[in-house]
């Protein structure tokens, strides 16, 4: 069995497996780069990182039209139950869920997390994605760390990493981030979408290529690989 991992730019991650349909960090709504309309969005569990606008993003709304378990740390979750999200997970950094399709780990992160309305976030995170047999680090938004190579031991296979620098690691720093980790393919994300993340992606391919043995996957919004 195979699954799919569409990136639907920004941090946002569409996975269809056999079994469910997972969105990770849904900003759709107000992003010039969004490759689908949340109304069309139709999932069984939503991922979100940490509380920033461009991460919490259409949860609500999509929570409310498909009846979407949410899953985010205990600060992210009472905030979005307030808002009206009835299905809630739970899952904190260091902790790990089962689910019908696959097993999720909550990762450190370093950023910060303040909700929308400027209520506490709790900790910004990454996820581990366990999904038909492959290991699928979304690093979400942070900065470069050396407890990536914590994240490279448990053998992953693609990882997701923010190279638009000002928010998150730039490229120079997502090349040590991909040396830390050693997945198999890097993808990267979180850049373009606002003017203060503009990047050249393929200047972070050629480095990709130069300095780590790993293959670099360049995608598109929109685009979709098999995992
Ligand atoms: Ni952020
Ligand atoms: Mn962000």
């Amino acid at each position: 069995m195979t699954a799919k991992l569409t990136w639907l730019s920004h941090a946002c991650v569409l996975f269809e497996t056999e079994k469910a349909k997972i969105i990770v960090d849904p900003f759709l709504t107000g992003n010039p780069l969004a490759a689908a309309n949340s109304k069309d969005i139709k999932v069984d569990y939503i991922f979100v990182s940490h509380g920033h606008a461009d991460h919490v993003g259409d949860t609500v709304e999509i929570a409310k039209n498909t009846g979407a378990v949410v899953v985010a740390n205990p600060e992210i979750s009472g905030w979005l139950q307030i808002q009206g999200v009835e299905k809630i997970q739970h899952l904190q950094i260091g902790g790990a869920v089962e689910f019908p399709w696959g097993k999720a780990k909550m990762t450190y992160a370093t950023h910060s997390s303040s909700l929308p309305d400027g209520s506490y976030g709790g900790n910004p995170s990454g996820f581990i994605f366990y999904i038909e047999g492959k290991r699928i680090y979304h690093a979400c938004d942070t900065g470069l760390f050396n407890d990536m190579k914590l994240i490279g031991d448990e053998g992953i296979d693609i990882a997701l990493l923010p190279i638009g620098d000002a928010y998150t690691m730039g490229i120079d720093d997502s090349i040590k981030a991909i040396n830390f980790i050693e997945p198999k393919k890097a993808v990267p994300i979180h850049y373009d979408t606002f003017d203060l993340i503009k990047q050249d992606p393929i200047t972070w391919k050629e480095k990709v290529l130069k300095y780590t043995d790993v293959e670099p996957l360049l995608i598109k919004p929109g685009d979709s690989i098999i995992i």
